[in-house]
């Protein structure tokens, strides 16, 4: 793929103009981030990892109505989506108390909670991914009402798929985060689904199997989500 088509470099993926305009080709990197890139790994084999993951994650929402990006992928490492114009939203979704919301609120993790907790952040790595509530989101014009009560009902159909997903495999899917876009006034999941994205936890053992092994030192993370993939492969 040559530099000139390159249309982004993000942390874990470039993307690259496709033949087809209105298409891109997302190419997953070889690297771990944390700290909002303050951290950084060059870790062979994780970018095919992603790669994988997120497409049969892709492939099971696909098949249940969810409207996705994903055209097919190319290899192991690199995938053909629609281009969108992409809302500057991180929608994050919580089944279960970890990380930030247990941080800011010192609560107990692993708390099951009684309903999911949907909150929104601000996509912009110079501000360092600001937390926005739904009033700024409509006064700031990154999403209209509808646009964003739409958003919220795929979030959580997404979650009432993915729970019992990984369930099938022995996980308990504790969070994760969705991004979204817009083509053709109709919207859609964009970005990927990867245990760099949500937390999904060994159901027996409680252990971490996703990027907080890397962001908490616990163990190697090719291998963690190397596990992953084959736990939800076979079965
Ligand atoms: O850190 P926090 O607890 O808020 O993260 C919630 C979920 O969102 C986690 O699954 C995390 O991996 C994901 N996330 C993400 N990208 C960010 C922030 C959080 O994928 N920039």
């Amino acid at each position: 793929m040559t530099e000139d088509k390159l249309l982004y470099t993000g942390k874990a993926k470039n993307v690259y103009q496709a033949e087809n305009d209105d298409e891109v080709l997302i190419v997953y990197k070889d690297q771990a981030t944390a700290l909002n890139g303050k951290k950084k790994e060059h870790l062979p084999g994780k970018g095919t990892l992603d790669c994988q993951i997120s497409a049969l994650v892709f492939d099971y929402l696909i098949k249940n109505g969810i409207k996705t990006h994903l055209v097919k992928n190319i290899s192991d490492h690199e995938q053909l989506v629609k281009k969108t114009t992409v809302f500057p939203l991180e929608v994050v979704l919580r089944n279960i108390t970890s990380g930030s919301l247990v941080r800011k609120f010192q609560i107990e993790e692993g708390q099951h909670l009684a309903e999911p907790i949907i909150e929104f952040y601000y996509k912009s790595d110079a501000l360092d991914d600001p937390f926005i509530n739904e009033s700024q989101i409509h006064a700031l014009g990154v999403a209209d009402k509808t646009e964003l009560e739409y958003i919220k009902q795929m979030t959580v159909k997404v979650n009432d798929l993915l729970v019992p997903f990984f369930a099938q495999s022995d996980f308990d899917l504790v969070d994760f985060k969705l991004e979204f876009g817009k083509i053709n006034n109709e919207i859609i999941l964009v970005d990927e689904f990867s245990p760099d994205n949500c937390r999904i936890w060994d159901k027996t053992s409680h252990h971490s199997m996703d990027k907080d092994v890397f962001r908490k030192h616990e163990a190697d993370l090719v291998e963690t989500y190397r596990q992953v993939l084959q736990r939800l492969t076979t079965r």
